[in-house]
């Protein structure tokens, strides 16, 4: 494990930390820059990383609903995990890394799933949802 991210720490200077590279990792970036705050240990009764249980039935939700749900903010779960400047993408690819790790097997958000997840975040905006 420590060695596999020493490797992927060389070959990421060595690329500069090509986008392609930082792309692929920016869900487990962000995961960890921000949502393990509190997904790690579990703050607030935030559905812990890798707690199969507790995630079977958010993943039932499926990843528009889920994903829009949970950028707006749900309960004790802040507006984009309190991350201002976090935009939908970036959000969804951390959801999918933690979900991913959690029972789940989701992959990144293609454009039109995107969109999807912007127009359950723009009806939960408007009211129309709660
Ligand atoms: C400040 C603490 C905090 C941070 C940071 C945080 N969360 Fe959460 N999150 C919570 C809590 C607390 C809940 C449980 C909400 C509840 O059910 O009351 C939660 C719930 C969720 C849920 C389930 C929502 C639902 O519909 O029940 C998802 C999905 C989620 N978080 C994703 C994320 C992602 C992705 C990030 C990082 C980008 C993140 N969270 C960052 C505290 C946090």
């Amino acid at each position: 494990m420590r060695f596999k991210s020493f490797i992927s720490l060389v070959s990421c200077l060595a690329a500069v930390c090509g986008s392609s590279l930082a792309m692929a990792q920016s869900g487990e970036n962000t995961y960890k820059q921000v949502c393990a705050n509190c997904h790690a240990t579990g703050v607030l009764n935030a559905p812990k990383f890798g707690d199969k249980a507790k995630w079977k039935s958010l993943i039932a939700e499926g990843q528009v609903e889920l994903t829009g749900h949970a950028y707006f903010g749900v309960r004790g779960m802040p507006p984009k995990g309190g991350s201002p400047n976090l935009s939908v993408e970036g959000f969804a690819n951390a959801l999918v890394y933690m979900v991913n790790n959690s029972g789940g097997n989701w992959s990144p958000p293609d454009a039109k799933t995107l969109a999807a997840i912007n127009n359950e975040v723009e009806a939960r905006k408007a009211g129309l949802k709660k």
